[in-house]
């Protein structure tokens, strides 16, 4: 199938209110046109998501970003000019246009221009705002590839869009810039750093907030069935045996005869295997060992994630997560 028919197929799904997968430059999302507020529910049925948490509608540029809001204000316009398309998702106050189903009833809403080809190609052909969060069941493992959403969410989806494995491979860094005053409430593809050169001021990390609106905010997500253990590389020798698998950077030496995955020596190489290398883990042992990445530059987001993977679950009564 022509890449324009198969974007075609999916305006039509998303105008009569189906669900499609897309791909961003971060990772699949599972998405519905953010007008139709049937459809919109119909996101939070497919993931098992509480439906106060609020879901990010994406756009096909600035122009469009500020419909779905009474203004961004200078912060939010400086770094929308700056990073958009890209891995930035900024929260501003909605327009009359964000229903309560995609802002789960905050006077907010999330909005982001991705840069992946195909999802700007889809967004300019929809010519509306797409509502997705990632494409997977709630609490679990990011897709970076559209085999990924097949395995998780396949029968809930019409069309499934293939871009290919995702360049960056964790979800984007959230600003809420609805004050004034920027703060950071999920560290991801776009890195710290970059944000306050650009804004020449110290942006405030968030997590210490009470009102945990934002799932990427709760402690244990990001999950794999296994169970995750951050160590240091000299904790390796002595705790690597047994039902475990390694990941770690190529550099990090790691005992003979231990299983471990390949994780390339850079934090954005990290940040782009992330996920799938959690998955590969899953399938081959009960406990992964991870060794993580310093926490600068995506580096911080790749940490963020690992140690939520690794956080305590709380288990549903017939066993499951
Ligand atoms: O990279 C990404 O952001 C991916 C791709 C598909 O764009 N999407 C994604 O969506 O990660 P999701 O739903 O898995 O995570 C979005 C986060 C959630 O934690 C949500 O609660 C938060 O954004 N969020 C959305 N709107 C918000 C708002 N108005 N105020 C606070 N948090 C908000
Ligand atoms: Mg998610």
């Amino acid at each position: 199938m022509s890449q324009t028919h198969e974007i075609e197929q999916a305006v039509a799904a998303l105008r009569r209110g189906a669900l499609i997968a897309l791909p961003t430059e971060t990772v699949y999302g599972l998405g519905a046109d953010a007008s139709n507020e049937l459809a919109v529910r119909r996101i939070f049925a497919a993931k098992g998501r509480p439906s106060s948490h609020p879901l990010i509608v994406h756009v096909a540029d600035l122009a469009a970003a500020r419909t779905w809001s009474t203004g961004l204000g200078p912060v939010g316009e400086r770094l929308a000019a700056a990073f958009w398309p890209g891995p930035l998702t900024l929260i501003v106050r909605r327009s009359a246009r964000a229903s309560d189903a995609v802002t789960g009833g905050q006077d907010t809403v999330g909005l982001r221009v991705p840069s992946h080809p195909l999802a700007l190609a889809l967004l300019r052909a929809f010519d509306g705002g797409i509502a997705a969060p990632s494409a997977n069941r709630f609490g679990r493992v990011s897709p970076t590839t559209a085999q990924h959403v097949r395995d998780e969410l396949g029968d809930e989806i019409d069309v499934l869009l293939d871009g290919g494995p995702c360049s960056v491979g964790v979800e984007s860094t959230i600003v809420d810039v609805s004050s004034g005053v920027p703060r950071l409430l999920r560290p991801g593809g776009l890195a710290l750093e970059q944000l306050e050169s650009t804004l020449g001021q110290a942006v405030v990390h968030a997590e210490q907030a009470t009102d945990v609106r934002a799932p990427g905010m709760l402690e244990s997500h990001y999950a794999p069935r296994a169970g995750v253990r951050l160590v240091s590389a000299a904790e390796l020798p002595a705790l690597a045996t047994g039902d475990v698998v390694v990941l770690a950077r190529d550099s990090v030496a790691v005992p003979a005869g231990v299983r471990r995955l390949g994780v390339p020596d850079d934090d954005a190489g990290f940040a782009r295997v992330l996920y799938a290398r959690l998955r590969e883990a899953d399938l081959l042992a009960g406990q992964i060992l991870v060794v993580p990445p310093e926490e600068s530059g995506l580096g911080r987001a790749v940490t963020d994630r690992l140690r939520r993977a690794a956080a305590p679950r709380a288990r549903k009564p017939d066993g499951a997560f």
